[in-house]
């Protein structure tokens, strides 16, 4: 079906004022905002109007409630083209989480057309200096004005996009969580729902004060086994196989993660996805079993950990370990989603 998607063009585009330079990550946005509403029934007014900000009556429901999904997608400019990195996945994690939140769907033309007619608009934000990238922030909340705890019967669906540089600038200190939970069972941990990202800040914020960069989440009930990060899947690179923790509800289902597991097989490497604890993690560092560690993700895309503390131990990985396998990894990954490389996984859609 095809939205017929009104076009609102700025004035004055702001992209003069761009240091493209000078980017950091999240701070500058396009010119145009892609936005649509649920009237209870239907997706109506898809539209394309001037970046601004939202009127919302104090008592909209997603600001109490917590009705607030969100997605986190990247284009890509190599010579001249524009490439989404596999747009339809974000699409379909969009609707898990909208299931789980009792929000409605939307429908894959609704996405797809909002997003290529606002990034084509907006084509010439798209940086194209190594690491850059258009970084591309689909969201849904509850509009509904009403206090009584009830799902909402309307929503705004919209899309910004934000030009980026790299998210992290080196490779990262984490501490193993042993308190703190970033979800439950039977919980929402398998979304990209706005709560599990507030919920995430106090113990980071703790961790930050001690000297690290991130925390490394472990599971919610015996904390021994490893899940992810605060926006990042985990791995780690022995000498003869590369283990990632398996998907679970707790866990968000990262898109880079199903990629580098597909890049690292096709290179011949065995990927064991399976449950890893901690102490299996230490035990591989103290025998020298322990290559490499690194995580990924979109606003992220692979970084390295430096090291990991877990009860006041320090494991520093990087001096007794190397960064080979995921060198290469970043490097194919990159010629991919840039359209440089075949693209054999139908990973890539150029504008
Ligand atoms: C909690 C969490 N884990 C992992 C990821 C990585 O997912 P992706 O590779 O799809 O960006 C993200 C980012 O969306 C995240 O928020």
């Amino acid at each position: 079906m095809s939205h017929n998607i009104t076009i609102q063009k700025t004035e004055k585009s702001r992209i003069s004022s761009v240091d493209f330079n000078n980017i950091g990550f999240g701070k500058i946005f396009s010119d145009h905002m892609f936005l649509a509403d649920w009237d209870g029934n239907a997706w109506t007014r898809p539209r394309i109007e001037p970046y601004a900000n939202l009127s919302l009556s104090p008592a909209t429901s997603a600001i109490h409630y917590g009705q607030a999904i969100f997605e986190g997608m990247k284009a890509f400019r190599s010579e001249g083209n524009v490439y989404l990195f596999r747009p339809r996945d974000n699409w379909r994690r969009l609707n898990i989480s909208a299931e789980r939140m009792v929000m409605p769907e939307v429908p894959e033309a609704l996405f797809m057309e909002g997003l290529t007619s606002l990034i084509r608009l907006d084509q010439d934000w798209v940086p194209g200096s190594e690491g850059s990238a258009l970084y591309i922030r689909p969201f849904m909340f509850a509009t509904d004005d009403f206090i009584g705890v009830k799902p909402s019967e309307k929503y705004c669906f919209a899309i910004f996009t934000c030009p980026v540089g790299p998210y992290y600038s080196k490779p990262l200190r984490i501490k193993v969580e042993e308190r703190y939970s970033r979800a439950a069972p039977g919980g929402v941990g398998f979304t990209k729902c706005a709560g599990n990202y507030g919920a995430a800040m106090y113990p980071t914020k703790l961790a930050q004060s001690e000297g690290f960069d991130q925390v490394l989440w472990t599971d919610p009930l015996t904390h021994t086994l490893v899940e992810e990060t605060g926006t990042t899947n985990f791995f780690a690179v022995t000498n003869n196989c590369v283990i990632t923790p398996n998907l679970h509800e707790t866990m968000l289902a990262g898109i880079t993660r199903d990629s580098v597991i597909k890049v690292l097989q096709k290179d011949g490497l065995t990927v064991e996805e399976r449950p890893l604890t901690v102490t299996e993690l230490k035990n591989l560092h103290t025998s020298g079993m322990l290559n490499e560690l690194f995580i990924s993700g979109t606003a992220a895309t692979l970084i390295n950990i430096e090291g990991f503390a877990h009860q006041g131990q320090y494991f520093d990985v990087l001096t007794t370990g190397n960064t080979a396998v995921s060198d290469k990894l970043r490097n194919s990954l990159d010629q991919i989603r840039h359209g440089k490389s075949e693209d054999i996984f139908g990973w890539i859609e150029k504008l």
